[in-house]
């Protein structure tokens, strides 16, 4: 199980080979050029991209914004799209809808209204529709697809992405300059969403703040990396579920029972549906694969690496490991409750990586999905479109080949 080596790509399966490209040996592991380039029209300069001295002052700097008090403030924002989504589909009680399109219009709600609490503005649906090309045409990429082609970003232009984007960043520019004068006009006035958190951040190392361009690709950066993965995770937890009596029943519990309490603990109490979707983030983990290039030479599992190879740590093939699972295909969110949770290997579950490079916005995700699939649950019984076979795909992330049609009946 130590790993595969073809040519230039090691696939790694090994928890203690992935703690050193991860977490003990980073500085010979970078985020790697395919990476880089199929993501940084647009993202460079952001978190997600950045490396060296940019990116460690960049993650110092940005870290309140993802902090547990401030996802915990946007309860009441998630709860209010989620309701949303649920009056849409009250009114299509019994028809088959594709709750991949639902979850992935609920994800960018989320994103707009923590993000913009005051709205896009003018031309917020200019905005929308830009996005929707932009990251359509993004997500159309797969890392894979495209090994060994010299240049991706010709293919972006080619889809007639720039254009879109350069709408999209004026676009944010007006919002920014909008919302740095009214700081400036009326400091406690303002909305405490990410968008004045991201103006205010600080290095505390340095007090060194984001410069313009930086702000842009961070907010390009939170929507390419928040939005389509946390409703991949969303829509894999709605298919799980319907194919689990016993874990709907429980989850739909939950939800009757916590619903309507205190906001604020909210997602603390969403125990069980919590363990859903981890176990759907094992099963179906949205970023089915990380990468890095090494460096230079090292050695994992016991077998040599050359300067220049692509380090694959592929969490789909991980998280279903028979070494490190019991019984790894079956659905079980058991396995993420009390003891049980404690007891799995750091670096054997990676469904938002680890190390110094783990994703800023686990705990955003995972309080998002909670609050979105309990308030589904509550009010509907899941059943999967007669004949619908599901099949994961892998386009930049993971999803389910052809949507998640279901009929979505009210309970
Ligand atoms: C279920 C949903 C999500 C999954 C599965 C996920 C997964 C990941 C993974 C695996 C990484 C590490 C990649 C690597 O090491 O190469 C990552 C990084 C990142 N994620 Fe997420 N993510 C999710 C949601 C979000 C959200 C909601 C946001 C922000 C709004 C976000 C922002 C980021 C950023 C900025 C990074 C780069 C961090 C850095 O390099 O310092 N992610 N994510």
């Amino acid at each position: 199980m130590g790993g595969l080596s073809i040519g230039r790509v090691a696939l790694v399966n090994d928890p203690a080979a992935i703690r050193r490209v991860l977490m003990d040996n980073t500085q010979n592991y970078h985020k790697d050029w395919l990476q880089r380039r199929v993501l940084s029209a647009g993202l460079s300069n952001g978190l997600l991209t950045a490396d060296g001295h940019q990116w460690r002052m960049q993650r110092r700097a940005l870290a309140p914004l993802f902090a547990r008090r401030t996802v915990i403030s946007f309860t009441a924002a998630m709860i209010d799209v989620a309701a949303a989504m649920v009056e849409r589909l009250k009114s299509r009680d019994g028809q088959i809808e594709d709750m991949a399109v639902e979850v992935t219009r609920v994800t960018l709600e989320v994103l707009e209204k923590t993000m913009f609490a005051d709205g896009l503005g003018r031309s917020a649906e200019e905005i929308r529709v830009a996005m929707k090309h932009y990251f359509e045409a993004i997500g159309r990429l797969d890392p894979f697809d495209v090994l060994g082609l010299s240049s991706v970003v010709p293919r972006l232009s080619r889809w007639k992405v720039r254009p879109m984007l350069r709408l999209f960043e004026t676009a944010i520019d007006t919002i920014v300059s909008t919302r740095r004068r009214r700081i400036a006009e009326d400091p406690a006035g303002v909305p405490r969403d990410i968008l004045t958190l991201l103006l205010e951040a600080r290095d505390p190392e340095t007090g060194e703040g984001l410069i313009e361009v930086e702000v842009r690709a961070n907010i390009l950066t939170f929507i390419a990396a928040g939005h389509e993965t946390t409703a991949n995770s969303i829509t894999w937890s709605l298919f799980l579920l319907s194919q689990s009596p016993e874990w709907c029943s429980r989850v739909q519990a939950e939800a009757d029972r916590e619903l309507d309490g205190d906001i604020g603990g909210l997602a603390d109490r969403l125990v069980e549906t919590r363990a859903v979707i981890e176990e759907s983030n094992r099963l179906y983990p949205p970023i089915a694969a990380i990468s890095r290039a090494a460096l230079g030479p090292d050695e994992l599992a016991g077998e040599p690496i050359r300067r220049g190879t692509m380090v694959v740590i592929a969490p789909y093939v991980l998280h279903r490991h028979h070494s490190l699972w019991a019984d790894p295909d079956r659905f079980d969110p058991r396995r993420f409750l009390g003891d049980a949770r404690e007891a799995i290997d750091r670096f054997a579950y990676l469904p938002f990586g680890v190390g110094p490079r783990i994703c800023i916005g686990a705990s955003l995700a995972l309080q998002e999905a909670s609050i979105v699939v309990a308030a589904v649950l509550r009010h509907f019984a899941l059943e999967l479109a007669p004949g619908h076979v599901v099949s994961p795909i892998h386009r930049a992330t993971l999803r389910p080949s052809g949507g998640l049609p279901m009929i979505v009946r009210r309970r």
